[in-house]
């Protein structure tokens, strides 16, 4: 097990030993989360490296990623833990004619009987430690979950009617993301520290192009982190993300492209637009002005 960094500049380098490139303030919050002891929760647009960074801290602290995928419908039991009632049946099956009942129905609803999901893993002592939680794409649920979360992640406990409380010797590292497609309720943010993970600047994005695409040439590297920053200020119907930036390099690479040219960009377009509004739009003469910015703009004065 590694310790938890003790500084800024520990988290900064952990998460670089694992090729993710934090911003000084989302360093910042995850050193606070982990010292307090505070969930962290992480807003921003899709692709910004919010599920990232949480599978990159499991990683590099050695503890156990535990996650829960949010969608809609999701409820307490999917979440905690459910019956195996298949297995309950055959118990029941086996033991017809046993006369005594009410051992039988006792036995029918403990542990042996019981399906972990994520909420209760995350509440079991690990080998390595307390285990990173990734609650991710929470405006994906409802407001009667966010409710029922908000009181697991204020005492680190989840309770079983037929079993009773279960509660984590040591409370989990707790990572929520949110894609904001809705706003979450402000009693859950107010128990979790906040942070916003906003687009990067060029030259971190750049950095993490050259964490995730080692591979690619300098000119070329500069070009797409470059033309992607532009792109975001279109009015997209969706802006790529970094793992757009990340994908499009490695489309790029197997193309064996050196540098963009309009052609390029019109063939690969795919890469870093999902909707096909978007692409039409950038097709043709809208690509070439703004490979001509980038180009304009990276040679160096
Ligand atoms: N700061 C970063 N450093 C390194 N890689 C990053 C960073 N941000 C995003 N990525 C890359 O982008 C991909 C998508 O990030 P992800 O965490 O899935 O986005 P989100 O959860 O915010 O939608 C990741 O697989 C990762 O490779
Ligand atoms: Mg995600």
């Amino acid at each position: 097990m590694t310790a938890l960094p003790t500084s800024i500049d520990a988290v900064e380098t952990l998460l670089a030993t694992q090729g993710y490139v934090a911003s000084r303030a989302l360093a910042t919050v995850v050193f606070l989360s982990l010292k307090l002891g505070r969930p962290l929760f992480l807003e921003g647009e899709a692709g910004t490296g919010k599920t990232e960074i949480a599978k990159t801290l499991a990683t590099a602290l050695g503890r156990r990623l535990i996650r829960l995928q949010c969608y809609e419908g999701l409820d307490a039991a999917s979440a905690v833990a459910e019956w195996n009632f298949a297995a309950q049946m055959i118990a029941i099956r086996t033991a017809e004619g046993a006369t005594d009942r009410d051992a039988l129905q006792t036995e029918l609803f403990t542990e042996d009987y019981l399906i972990e999901r994520p909420l209760l893993a995350a509440m079991r002592p690990q080998p390595g430690g307390a285990p990173v939680l990734l609650i991710d794409e929470l405006d994906r649920t409802d407001e009667p979950f966010e409710a029922f979360l908000l009181e697991a992640l204020s005492d680190f406990q989840v309770t079983i009617p037929e079993l009773g409380t279960i509660k984590a010797p040591e409370p989990p590292i707790v990572i929520l993301t949110s894609n904001r497609t809705r706003e979450v309720h402000d009693a859950l943010k107010r128990r979790c520290l906040y942070h916003w993970v906003d687009y990067p600047s060029f030259d971190r994005e750049l950095d993490i192009l050259h964490a995730r695409a080692p591979e690619a040439q300098e000119t070329l590297s500069r070009e797409i982190v470059a033309f992607v920053q532009k792109l975001r200020r279109e009015d997209l119907f969706k802006r790529p993300g970094v793992a757009e930036t990340i994908d499009w390099a490695k489309c790029l690479l197997a193309l064996d492209v050196i540098a963009l040219s309009p052609e390029v960009i019109s063939d690969t377009l795919g890469a870093i637009l999902k909707y096909q509004d978007d692409i039409q739009k950038l097709q043709g003469s809208e690509a070439k002005r703004l490979l001509d910015e980038v180009k304009r703009e990276l040679v160096p004065a």
